[in-house]
C-alpha cells in the first residue's frame, strides 16, 4: 500500500473546485477525489454539523448512519473536542458506532470554516491501524485547504 501524494491532491482539489461556489458540488468532488486516491478504504465522507448533531453528507461507500450526537462515537468525539481522532482499532474505542461492519480503523478530522466547526471528514478502513501519522498530517492539510477555499459567503453544504 502506498500513501497518496497529498501535495498533489491539494492542487487537484484546488483545480476541481476553482470557480465553483456550489458547496454541495464541491464537497461531493472533495470526497470522491480523496476516496479514489486512497488504498484500503471502505468508507469516506463528510458529516455536517446541524445544530447539536452531525448529519450525513456526501460520501463514498455503503449507506451509513444518518445522525450522530456530539460526543458520540468517533465522529461525535472529534467534533466535540475539535481534535482529529486517529483510531487504530475501532473495537477498542468506547462508543464506536458501527456503520459498515468491515471497518477496523478510522480517522476523523474536524472541518472548520473561519474558526467555526462545520462538520467532520470520516475515513474508515477494513485494515487495523491503516492510518499513519503521515496520513493524518496530509489529510488535515487537505481539509484545511478545502475549508480555506470556501468563500465566507458560501455556506458549508
Ligand atoms: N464509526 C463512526 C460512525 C460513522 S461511520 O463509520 C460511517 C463513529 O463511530 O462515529
Amino acid at each position: 500500500m502506498s500513501n497518496p501524494d497529498y501535495a498533489l491532491l491539494r492542487s487537484q482539489l484546488a483545480a476541481l473546485i476553482a470557480g465553483e461556489t456550489d458547496a454541495l458540488a464541491n464537497a461531493s468532488n472533495f470526497v470522491a477525489l480523496l476516496f479514489n486516491a486512497m488504498d484500503d478504504v471502505n468508507w469516506l465522507g463528510i458529516y455536517v454539523l446541524r445544530g447539536d448533531e452531525l448529519v450525513l453528507g456526501p460520501f463514498q461507500g455503503k449507506p451509513a448512519c444518518v445522525r450522530i450526537a456530539l460526543g458520540s462515537g468517533v465522529c461525535g468525539t472529534a467534533a466535540a473536542s475539535n481534535a482529529t481522532q486517529r483510531v487504530a482499532d475501532v473495537h477498542a474505542f468506547p462508543g464506536h458506532i458501527v456503520c459498515d461492519a468491515d471497518s477496523r480503523s478510522e480517522i476523523v478530522v474536524p472541518l472548520s470554516v473561519s474558526g467555526t466547526l462545520v462538520g467532520v471528514l470520516d475515513i474508515d478502513s477494513p485494515t487495523p491501524d491503516r492510518f499513519s501519522a503521515a496520513d493524518q498530517e496530509g489529510i488535515e492539510l487537505l481539509c484545511r485547504a478545502y475549508c480555506e477555499s470556501l468563500s465566507a459567503s458560501t455556506s458549508f453544504i
